[in-house]
């Protein structure tokens, strides 16, 4: 449809601006509650809430703190927390055996929220990294991180999050033919009602620094992911991985980093119209605290702008750091 506009000044496009209340009027974008999914930080213990230096105001929790913030996330109206571990750096290991431990940080986690806070969805990240010695998501052999064996271990790690309780599944990892081989899975062990929100259309970016130290993963990684995450300077190659994870049974995409991969949310959103999340990962997130603690943005309106933008792409939902602040501001309390 083309945008129509009568001659100047039979148009004047300012009249849709002048006060508050014809502005709401014409709106085109709302951002709600209902749109965020809240990334929270597991880590043993009890009673423990540490932050993360690089990360303003986000901590890593222990289960009982995470069951409250799973409490206030839903007291808030927000319908999903994902849930990503700080592993002791003892369990890491070759074989990333505790990825799939069905006591493990994660699945604890998952279970004591689906115990006690039933009303929230639960969503697991399913990836080798915060249990692999040397960071990466996938096996390395001989320098490489090698797909197909890293498949397999992402099925084993999928059946004990979907076992714990996970109600959504996210495999962060992009392996070729994970999503067919875990959906394959799920459905033969029962789980027919658990989702898959597939990072489809993940890049290899400098924005997870941060997230990278709070699941204590930057030390452990030697050299980069290039081989398995995308370039950002690719567009085309975004639609094909999409469009290759529905075919397999993915439910939702998602796409990430997010800002400054707003076109693709676009062009994902115009070309397949489907469930199209995209994840403000802990860079932006940072990128925004720091200069706000600086004095140099006013730190709330960038954080509902930066928000309001995944909307106008054609987003349905945000995995935001913010969750809880912006919920906070849109609820009036
Ligand atoms: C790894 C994973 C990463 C994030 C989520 N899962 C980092 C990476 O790929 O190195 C990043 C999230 C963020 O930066 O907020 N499986």
């Amino acid at each position: 449809m083309k945008p129509t506009v009568a001659p100047f000044p039979l148009a004047r496009l300012r009249r849709a601006r002048q006060s508050e209340a014809i502005r709401g009027l014409v709106r085109e974008n709302t951002l709600t509650t209902d749109d965020l999914i809240w990334p929270v930080f597991v880590r043993d213990g009890e009673g423990v809430e540490e932050p993360v230096p690089s990360m303003p105001g986000v901590m890593r929790r222990s289960v009982d703190k995470i069951v409250e913030a799973a409490k206030e996330a839903r007291d808030l109206g927000i319908p999903a927390i994902c849930l990503f571990p700080y592993t002791d750096p003892a369990l890491k290991t070759e074989d990333c055996a505790e990825a799939w431990n069905p006591d493990n940080l994660s699945n604890r986690a998952t279970r004591a929220i689906k115990a006690q806070v039933p009303g929230i969805a639960v969503m697991t990240d399913v990836a080798l990294d915060p249990y692999n010695i040397n960071g990466h998501d996938g096996f390395v052999e001989n320098g490489e991180v090698v797909n197909d064996r890293t498949v397999e271990a992402l099925v084993k790690q999928t059946l004990s999050q979907a076992e714990a309780g996970a109600d959504i599944i996210g495999p962060s990892d992009m392996m070729d033919g994970r999503i067919g081989a875990m959906r394959r899975a799920l459905e033969e062990a029962g789980h027919d009602k658990v989702m898959i929100l597939s990072y489809a259309a993940k890049y290899a970016s400098a924005f997870y620094g941060p997230f990278r130290d709070a699941v204590g993963a930057s030390g452990a990684l030697k050299g980069d992911k290039k081989t398995y995450q995308q370039d950002p300077a690719n567009s085309n190659e975004a639609l094909r991985l999409i469009e290759r994870d529905l075919q397999e049974g993915a439910d939702m995409v998602m796409i990430k980093p997010g800002m400054p991969y707003l076109d693709i949310c676009r062009r994902v959103k115009d070309t397949f119209g489907v469930p199209t999340f995209a994840y403000q990962v802990s860079g932006e997130y940072a990128m925004i605290q720091a200069a706000s603690q600086n004095g140099w943005i006013d730190g709330e309106k960038a954080m509902v702008e930066s928000l309001m933008s995944f909307k106008r792409a054609g987003c349905d939902g945000i995995l935001t750091y913010f969750a809880p602040a912006v919920a906070r501001l849109l609820r009036g309390n």
